[in-house]
């Protein structure tokens, strides 16, 4: 099955990026983060659920050991706006104290939800904190987070595909698009 064009309910408006082009992009990132953390130990820490295609992905373009573990949170607020009032659904199941921690995410889009997860990681004495995401969107310049690995800055339009989801559903499409307007309208 074709899944960057196919029957009506997977229809993307238009495809931002291919599984080709993210697969590339991730490689790039992974000679990155292989050099930057070269004997350190790493702890990638996915944000659940958006996360888990680019960390199989990122994690398997790494040609080092790693350890995986995962969060998910809730952010509070109205609608698709983030709040920045965050809830741990799931916890870490590792201890942080002394770790390299790399927090990988698929979106960073008002970057509020992750300026608290930063600072509640800070908070359990890791040795470092660092975050890698696949898509950051303009309004995420605007808050104070440096974000050390960046796969593709996108336009403010709203995402589906490669993890990212729109009412839970084309996370499972390899490409990233755009909705075509009568999926939601
Ligand atoms: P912040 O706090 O950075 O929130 O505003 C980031 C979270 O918002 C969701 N998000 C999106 N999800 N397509 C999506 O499927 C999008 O275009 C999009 N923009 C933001 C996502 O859950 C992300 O973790
Ligand atoms: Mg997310």
């Amino acid at each position: 099955m074709d899944q960057n064009h196919v029957e009506g309910d997977l229809e993307l408006d238009q495809t931002l990026y291919t599984e080709e082009q993210i697969t590339t992009r991730l490689q790039e990132l992974a000679r990155q983060i292989e050099a930057d953390y070269e004997g350190k130990d790493l702890l990638l820490v996915g944000v659940l659920k958006g996360a888990v295609m680019v960390m199989a992905d990122l994690a398997r373009s790494l040609e080092r050991h790693v350890e995986m573990d995962w969060m998910a949170v809730s952010s509070y607020g109205s609608g698709t706006q983030s709040s920045g009032v965050v809830r741990i659904l799931k916890d870490l199941d590792t201890d942080l104290n002394g770790r390299h921690v790399l927090i990988v995410e698929d979106i960073i889009d008002t970057g509020l939800t992750l300026s608290w997860l930063i600072t509640n990681l800070r908070s359990r004495g890791p040795a470092s904190v660092e975050i890698a995401t696949l898509l950051r969107k303009p309004d995420a310049l605007q808050m104070d987070v440096e974000v050390r690995y960046v796969g593709f800055d996108i336009p403010n339009a709203f995402v589906v595909g490669y993890g990212l989801d729109f009412n839970e559903r084309y996370r499972n499409l390899r490409c990233i698009g755009t909705l075509s307007p009568h999926v939601y309208l």
